[in-house]
């Protein structure tokens, strides 16, 4: 089965891989993974063997990885069943490549980018301008150089990593969260309002092939903000700039996340323009859920449960990505928010998905 995204053809490993996921789905529905995983429990159900990725409802499905943990082998193991989607937590990023001016260094991401290859993985690049990455001196250049230094960046590491990336992530987080419009960063200021324009442009001339998103938080439901994404996203359209998505972080709460049908009707709006729409950076949070640990654990399992179930149902929600898989190694210190726990066990939200993108 192929599987047409904007500029790729992105063939799946073959009709027997979609047919095996059909009946491994099948099979779990009818319980016959001797754990059935349709009755939300308290507790998490026996294991299940088979990955996440077998079930994914012709979605990508994604996690968040970092370099150092891949020699970790309950980590890999883990992340080589579950997942056939790679986004680098951190180690694609500006102030990690580029530390020194002038000096690139991609050899994190070489690693996560070869360690999925291997496993005949998509890689999507994380992430090409934002105001939370900058390598110190960015700050200290002289207004005069930044452009240059801006157009270095972009044409530096997508070229590096051309071929090898299914998407990128060209800018991230751009627009404000009260819903105002643009946020003030240092790339506004020496650049104008035009530089996500310019960014996409220069990405898509060192990777032609590659998908370029747009990528924010905050904005999965109707609201302000996310009526600001969409008309950026519209404009850019319009104005013949290659963008071919928006990734939609998800970053919630077991107790505050929107509608189903907020985010169903913003998926769709978006994907009216001819848009891929990804959940990219998903993880639910439940240190601040009332109740006992396993009413927080199914109230989680119930958010990712409905949440991915909605992707799942959209046409033009192309790929899930959390933001990391077990709680072991999460960027929210002191919370639970990921599909694992930290002894690298299924918790419900695991089976959560599971049986979202089997479509129960
Ligand atoms: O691994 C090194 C460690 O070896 C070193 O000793 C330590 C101190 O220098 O740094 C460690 O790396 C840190 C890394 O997280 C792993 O913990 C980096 O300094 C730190 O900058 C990095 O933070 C990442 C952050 O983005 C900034 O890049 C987080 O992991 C990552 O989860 C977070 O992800 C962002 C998305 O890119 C955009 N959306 C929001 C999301 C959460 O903030």
């Amino acid at each position: 089965m192929a599987v047409v995204f904007s500029r790729r053809v992105i063939a799946a490993r073959g009709a027997v891989e979609v047919q095996l996921a059909l009946l491994v789905a099948l099979a779990a529905g009818l319980g016959c993974h001797g754990n059935s995983t349709t009755a939300p429990t308290t507790t998490a159900p026996a294991p299940v063997a088979v990955g996440l990725r077998t079930a994914a409802a012709g979605k990508l499905i994604g996690t968040a990885v970092q370099s150092g943990y891949l020699s970790d082998s309950r980590y890999h193991a883990t992340f080589a069943r579950d997942f056939n989607y790679v986004t680098a937590e951190y180690e694609m990023k500006w102030n990690v490549i580029e530390s020194s001016r002038g000096v690139n260094n991609y050899s994190a991401g070489d690693a996560i980018v070869s360690d999925a290859q291997g496993q005949g993985m998509q890689v999507k690049g994380h992430t090409l301008i934002w105001h939370g990455s900058n390598p110190v001196w960015l700050g200290a250049l002289p207004a005069a150089e930044f452009r240059a230094a801006f157009e270095e960046h972009i044409r530096a590491v997508a070229g590096h990593y051309r071929g090898r990336v299914l998407a990128w992530d060209v800018v991230n987080e751009a627009m404000a969260d009260d819903g105002s419009g643009l946020r003030d960063t240092v790339f506004r200021q020496q650049l104008g309002d035009d530089y996500i324009a310019d960014a996409f442009r220069l990405a898509h001339e060192a990777d032609p092939q590659a998908l370029l998103f747009y990528n924010d938080y905050n904005g999965e439901g109707l609201s302000a903000k996310s009526d600001r994404i969409y008309d950026l996203v519209r404009t850019l359209r319009a104005q013949g700039v290659p963008i071919d998505g928006v990734g939609l972080q998800v970053h919630v709460s077991a107790t505050g996340y929107p509608s189903l049908a907020s985010l169903a009707s913003n998926m769709r709006r978006l994907a009216g323009l001819g848009l891929l729409v990804n959940i990219s950076e998903m993880d639910v949070k439940i240190a601040n859920v009332p109740g006992s640990s396993d009413s927080r654990l199914a109230a989680q399992r119930t958010a990712y449960h409905d949440i991915v179930g909605v992707c799942v149902a959209e046409p033009g929600c192309h790929a899930v990505t959390f933001w990391g898989f077990t709680d072991a190694h999460t960027w929210i210190a002191g919370d639970d928010p990921l599909l694992y726990d930290r002894q690298y066990a299924q918790k419900p939200a695991f089976f959560g998905v599971f049986d979202a993108l089997s479509r129960k």
